[in-house]
């Protein structure tokens, strides 16, 4: 019988290697990985999500980029998934530890799939390739809405645990624990303060790259959705992946950066779908956060916002220890008066707001709520 490569070393080295060859950043988004898990299905290929894009999936909803795919397939369908992989334009990217059973692929848009291939005897004894422990197999996720097989979660937590982690494992540990009621591991829990907050109807965690299409349709491009907002919407997706960056936050540090916006996704657990974002902006002359928010038409006047702006001012005063934080509308703007009247706020004073054009502005009620 041959001799099983350790999976914790495997994981060591490629978390190396990925660093190492990473010149050009490329995301596997949601899309990606849903077409390519539809072609293998179409094409009768049974595969298990493993590593950044399991977790997320367990979590049913994506809280941050992947570089990559990581799957399991059993040794049976194997030379069929690489047969496809590669009539599909994949091609091996040779790793220091690549074997015929844990390989690279990648096409030329740099998309990756890295794939680990095991078999089980009628027993559940590991015989060849990548030792998942039996049982491990067996998780169910959603990714953007659609069902996937993956690891299960007690499963994927000890795989995330047994090396060295960098930023994004303290990140899927954290998420892991917090979602699944599992004990987060001390060395994990050092930089706990991670901000996935979840409602009754919602998840809010942080935006990523890969939602600039998503937000810039539903939202950040849409002109109806910024009539009352001092900036202008977003003429591209461009506009929206420079937004995407500028309000980019290191969660794990949260609480240890003031002065920084605090921005979420909010995201519908039934579905999975992102459908607008809002949080905390500071205001640089008044010293004082702002409460933010902007949602699609299609989800306005359900309550959303006001849910979802609960949880968030729940987390300003209890992890940012925030104490007052600021609001405001347009005059003209109900929806968003009735926002501010629901979360309680106190009315302080009539405003003019300048827009962002210079030329425009908006007669404004501002606001403001202690917080304990
Ligand atoms: C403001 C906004 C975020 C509110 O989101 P939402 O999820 O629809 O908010 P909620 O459902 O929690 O509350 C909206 C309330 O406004 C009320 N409302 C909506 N339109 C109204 C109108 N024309 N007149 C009076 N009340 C109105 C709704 O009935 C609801 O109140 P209710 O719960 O008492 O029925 C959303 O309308 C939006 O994205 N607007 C565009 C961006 C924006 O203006 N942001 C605020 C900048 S200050």
């Amino acid at each position: 019988m041959r001799r099983f490569r350790s999976y914790t070393l495997k994981r060591v080295n490629l978390n190396e290697i990925s660093v190492l060859c990473s010149k050009r950043v490329v995301i596997m988004t949601s899309d990606k990985v849903l077409d390519l898990l539809n072609r293998l299905k179409e094409n009768g290929i049974t595969v298990w999500i493993d590593g950044g894009w399991c977790v997320d999936a367990l979590l049913g909803t994506q809280t941050r980029d992947h570089a990559d795919l990581d799957i399991a397939v059993h040794r049976k369908d194997n030379a069929k998934l690489r047969q496809l992989l590669e009539r599909e334009g994949y091609k091996e990217e040779g790793r220091d530890d690549s074997s015929v059973f844990m390989y690279y692929m990648k096409n030329e848009a740099g998309d990756g799939v890295d794939v680990h291939v095991f078999e089980y005897d009628e027993n559940g004894n590991n015989t060849y390739g990548v030792e998942y422990p039996f049982g491990s197999l067996t998780g169910t996720g959603i990714i953007a809405g659609q069902e996937v097989n993956c690891i299960a979660p007690n499963f994927m937590l000890k795989f995330k645990t047994w090396y060295e982690p960098k930023e994004k494992d303290i990140h899927d540990v954290q998420v892991l624990c917090e979602k699944f009621g599992f004990e987060l591991p001390t060395r994990y829990a050092a930089r706990k303060n991670y901000a996935i907050l979840e409602t009754e109807r919602l998840i809010l965690r942080p935006l990523t790259l890969s939602d600039a299409e998503i937000a810039y349709y539903g939202w950040t491009g849409d002109a109806e959705a910024n009539k009352y907002v001092s900036w202008l919407p977003h003429l591209s997706i461009e506009d929206t992946v420079q937004w995407l960056k500028d309000v980019a936050w290191d969660q794990t540090n949260a609480g240890n950066m003031p002065r920084d916006n605090y921005i979420w996704g909010f995201v519908l657990k039934k579905t999975g779908e992102l459908f607008g974002s809002g949080g905390l902006i500071w205001e640089k002359d008044w010293q004082l956060y702002q409460v933010g928010y902007n949602i699609s038409r299609s989800h306005w006047n359900k309550g959303y916002t006001t849910e979802a702006m609960r949880a968030v001012l729940r987390y300003a005063a209890q992890t940012l220890g925030i104490k007052r934080v600021a609001g405001g509308h347009a005059k003209e703007n109900p929806a968003s008066a009735r926002v501010i009247e629901k979360l309680g706020f106190v009315y302080d004073r009539d405003a003019i707001t300048p827009h962002v054009d210079g030329v425009r502005h908006f007669d404004s009620r501002e606001y403001y709520l202690d917080l304990y």
